[in-house]
């Protein structure tokens, strides 16, 4: 996150939702064993914190040193700095080995990492039998019939200054690979929707707003987009200015496994089913697209950006 003043900083933590804590029960009521999670891209540890009570210790790890010193204390969740330049041989070991985690969790921060990286780390440490992957964005709110037009212009405006990154996150998740087996809540290309509620002043609001990544974006190539008249809109838009509003945002999830190994004769019969699936509408429709050698480069070179990333 780009430098803010202390007050800005503040408003802007009160505007972030905290996950519902029914997330975390239904995700760990699906995994066989509940002795160690790993929360990726922790930011403060609020997701860590919320594994904490289903899982007995807790791994936490972030690129941004900042973000960990900040970071939300317990006994049972240790924390640690992941540098850029960590191989993957290390980060399996500082996590906790091969075969590992019950569960990995990453919050609202998968988009931004090398998802090469990552998922080769993750599908070593995950557990084969029982251990689950769940990530999660959420990328919209939904305040009032008052307020969500005018936040409409607002994100559409933001279209030319997005980053990759920031568009796997608008889209919901919806083109970002995920090589794992579902479990029925999601699969790739087709998140879970759900809601996260959440009180919101109008202060919390407009902190928000100030310190948003798209219109920072936008302000990093001189366009004001959050300038005062929107601010006034918004002002007037909200009604009481000491109301605090109940307002909910909206979230995609994706949940699974490792994939089972198959046989050779499990693999030959299923060749020949996609080929059949392959002539219906059904089986294009099912075909997964596979990311170019461009879009590979392009989405190594856009991750982990310290400065984007929260
Ligand atoms: C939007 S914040 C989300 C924080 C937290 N999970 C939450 O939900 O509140 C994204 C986090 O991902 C971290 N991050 C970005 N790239 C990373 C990477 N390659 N490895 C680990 N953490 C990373 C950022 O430093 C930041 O703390």
């Amino acid at each position: 996150m780009a430098a803010l003043s202390e007050k800005d900083a503040a408003a802007y933590l009160d505007a972030r939702p905290r996950y519902p804590i029914d997330w975390y029960k239904k995700i760990a009521e699906r995994t066989q064993d509940h002795k160690f999670a790993w929360d990726v891209g922790t930011g403060n540890g609020q997701a860590a914190i919320g594994l904490v009570e289903h899982y007995e210790n807790v791994v936490a790890t972030d690129i941004n040193e900042a973000q960990l010193k900040r970071a939300i204390k317990h006994s049972r969740i240790s924390y640690h700095h992941t540098p850029k330049n960590m191989s993957e041989d290390e980060m399996v070991a500082l996590i906790g080995g091969e075969n590992s985690m019950d569960l990995i969790v990453a919050a609202q921060a998968v988009h931004f990492f090398d998802l090469t990286t990552f998922y080769n780390v993750a599908k070593r440490v995950l557990r084969k039998d029982g251990g689950l992957i769940a990530i999660w964005v959420y990328n919209d709110i939904i305040i009032s019939p008052e307020i969500d037009p005018i936040m409409k212009s607002l994100v559409d405006s933001t279209l030319p200054f997005r980053t990759p990154i920031m568009n796997l996150a608008f889209d919901s998740y919806k083109t970002l690979p995920f090589p794992f087996e579902s479990i029925g809540m999601g699969s790739e290309g087709e998140p879970v929707r759900l809601d996260i509620p959440h009180k919101l002043s109008l202060k919390g609001f407009i902190g928000f707003l100030k310190s948003w990544q798209p219109a920072m974006k936008a302000k990093e190539q001189g366009v004001e987009l959050v300038d005062e008249d929107l601010i006034t809109k918004f002002e007037e838009a909200w009604g009481d200015e000491n109301q605090v509003k109940d307002v909910y945002y909206k979230a995609h999830m994706i949940v699974g496994k490792i994939p089972e190994m198959r046989s050779e004769s499990d693999k030959v019969s299923e060749d020949s089913n996609k080929d059949n699936l392959l002539q219906t509408d059904v089986g294009r429709k099912q075909e997964r697209r596979q990311p170019s050698d461009d879009e590979n480069r392009q989405s190594k070179k856009q991750n982990t950006s310290e400065d984007e990333a929260c």
